[in-house]
């Protein structure tokens, strides 16, 4: 075997892998397009020709093959900007062709009961939010958010108009978490009746009602939203402004919500859940994403907060920030009970 001088600058590496870095999430919804990850679950390990053979969309480019393997071949491969491989590959024992399949974060990638999966975000990301990119530096230096400088309307209006695959989104993103998330927290066992404020179509509160069977749920986000709402016995739609007003309830529940929000807008919405408690001894319950106290190091969520700063203008918070905000609205303190998932589950105190 012939060897080779290798001479390499490890920062200049890395450096490069940016330059690419967009390549994962094209290359995931690509992936989701030609049905690769539903193929490979039903059939076993594959060829990249076998899988082009199962797709039901006639393949017309005779080089289809040779370019499917370059796409599988980046998905079982990790890389800098490709941390977590989703498929494995293996030569075949009897050919030169090389055999494809799932590994187990793929789960995530296969479709639901309802006919979507936690890959659709990244869809749905490369889909809306890509383009509000390009705003960013002018989000840092003029304020406001990509959403309005791309689209000319907040990201709520974008939600509203674009329901059903945003929706079906979430929805998978929550049928992940809320099983965890119960588990892991008891907090509407005492509850008569919650509202999920932002709670979209009602998918998050279906997970809580069938938990507590005494449990009333009212779900309530913007009317356009509501009007397709979930249907459950114990279960009432309100449409609304989390703004303006938010329905009575024993109990406020609300679910990555305040992360699209700047903070004067949170305090007024956090004001309005206390407001909605009346004179009851009940808890507003807030889950959103986890960010230590410390900003330095590896956080999961800082792409989240960079994806937040330039689509929504908005940020993520850590337990400091949400403590601060918590008392201008008027609570007495926050406390983190439990993290599921990178969430923190957190009660904000009258
Ligand atoms: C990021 S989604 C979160 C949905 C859900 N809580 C979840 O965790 O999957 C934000 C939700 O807030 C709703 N929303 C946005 N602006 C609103 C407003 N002013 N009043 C009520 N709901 C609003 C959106 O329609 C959307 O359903």
């Amino acid at each position: 075997m012939t060897t080779f001088p290798v001479s390499e600058n490890a920062e200049w590496v890395s450096v490069l892998s940016y330059t690419t870095a967009l390549t994962a999430p094209f290359a995931i919804q690509a992936a989701l397009k030609l049905n690769v990850f539903e193929i490979l679950n039903r059939h076993g390990q594959l060829s990249a020709q076998q899988i082009i053979d199962l797709l039901p969309r006639p393949c017309t480019n005779p080089h289809a093959p040779a370019l499917l393997d370059r796409l599988l071949h980046h998905l079982s491969s990790k890389s800098p900007t490709f941390p977590c491989p989703l498929l494995t590959a293996s030569l075949s024992p009897t050919s030169s062709v090389i055999l494809y399949s799932l590994l187990p974060p793929s789960q995530y990638f296969l479709k639901d009961a309802n006919g979507v999966s936690v890959g659709e975000c990244v869809s749905q990301q490369v889909l809306h939010f890509l383009d509000t990119f390009r705003h960013l530096d002018a989000v840092i230096l003029d304020g406001g958010d990509g959403f309005q400088k791309e689209f000319g309307h907040h990201i709520s209006h974008h939600i509203a108009e674009h329901t059903p695959k945003l929706v079906a989104a979430m929805a998978s993103m929550t049928a992940v978490l809320m099983p965890q998330l119960l588990d892991a927290y008891d907090g509407f066992a005492d509850v008569g009746t919650l509202v999920d404020v932002g709670g979209c179509t009602g998918y998050t509160l279906i997970h809580i009602l069938d938990k507590y069977p005494d449990l009333k749920g009212i779900n309530f986000d913007q009317p356009q939203i509501v009007t397709s709402g979930a249907i459950h016995p114990r279960l009432t739609h309100v449409g609304g402004n989390m703004l303006e007003a938010i329905p009575q309830a024993d109990a406020v529940f609300m679910m990555r919500i305040l992360h699209d929000w700047e903070d004067d807008d949170c305090i007024t919405i956090l004001k309005n859940c206390k407001t909605a408690l009346g004179n009851k001894h009940g808890k507003v319950v807030v889950v959103d994403f986890y960010i230590p106290d410390l900003m330095d190091g590896y956080v999961p969520m800082h792409n989240f907060d960079i994806l937040m700063m330039s689509s929504h203008g908005s940020k993520m918070r850590t337990a400091a920030e949400y403590r601060i905000m918590g008392r201008q609205a008027g609570y007495t303190d926050v406390k983190i009970v439990c993290i599921v998932n990178e969430y923190s589950v957190m009660e904000f105190l009258l």
